[in-house]
């Protein structure tokens, strides 16, 4: 797929008043820090679309991109994250799960870990989370440049085992860096897959 627009929505913490195009949207969520904003201006090779930052909690609202005039990707914020107060903490759980209960166009969720971690119970809950909820997801492992390809590999194969204690079958995954541009075409080829497989509900 090639990119030839990326424009900035809107950002909001409530479901109910995000853009009501019947377009496909895509959402990227995952640990504060693990590279959600940083990974979407690799993909849509623009520096400062979404904002990063070396300081977790950087993206604290729901942020829609209007990509191509044909699909929404979202920028959600990170959970997990225990430097704020536990009252804001419950406001984000409550506007992020709303989020995904509510939102009819999401056609698919990528949850994002950074790829030098051992599973954490916290992604493993969100992903139970999201399987309740029937909403379909895929991992995408970060950060790949931080660790040697056989350290890499190691690492991938544990977490997938870990996975495998809890589900049939693996979600899809993508091994990522945002640092080298790995993983982009593949990326951007199966949200071109996707969203020719469901065109025909958007009509
Ligand atoms: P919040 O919005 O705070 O939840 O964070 P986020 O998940 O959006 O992470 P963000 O993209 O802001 O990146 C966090 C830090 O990790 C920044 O310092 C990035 O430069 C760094 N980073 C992100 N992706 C990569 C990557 O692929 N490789 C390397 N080396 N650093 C990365
Ligand atoms: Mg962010």
């Amino acid at each position: 797929m090639k990119i030839k627009s990326a424009d900035f929505v809107m950002s909001n913490s409530n479901v109910m008043k995000a853009p009501k195009d019947r377009i496909p949207e895509y959402a990227f969520i995952g640990r504060s820090n693990v590279g959600k904003s940083s990974l979407i201006n690799m993909l849509m090779a623009r520096k400062d679309l979404a904002k990063i930052s070396g300081k977790p909690g950087k993206t604290q609202l729901i942020n829609h991109f209007n990509i191509n005039k044909e699909w929404f990707l979202v920028d959600l914020p990170g959970y997990g994250y225990a430097q704020i107060s536990k009252k804001k903490r419950t406001i984000f759980q409550f506007f992020i799960e709303n989020y995904f209960k509510e939102r009819e166009q999401l056609v698919c969720t990528f949850v994002l870990i950074d790829s030098r971690h051992d599973p954490q119970k916290i992604d493993l809950e969100f992903m139970q989370f999201l399987s309740k909820n029937q909403i379909p997801f895929c991992i995408v492992f970060t950060k790949a440049d931080k660790l040697g390809s056989s350290k890499i590999n190691t690492q991938i194969v544990a977490y997938k085992k870990k996975l495998l204690q809890y589900w049939e079958t693996l979600p899809t995954s993508f091994l990522t860096s945002s640092a080298t541009g790995l993983g982009r075409d593949e990326f951007l080829s199966f949200i071109d897959g996707i969203n020719q497989d469901v065109a025909k509900d958007f009509k």
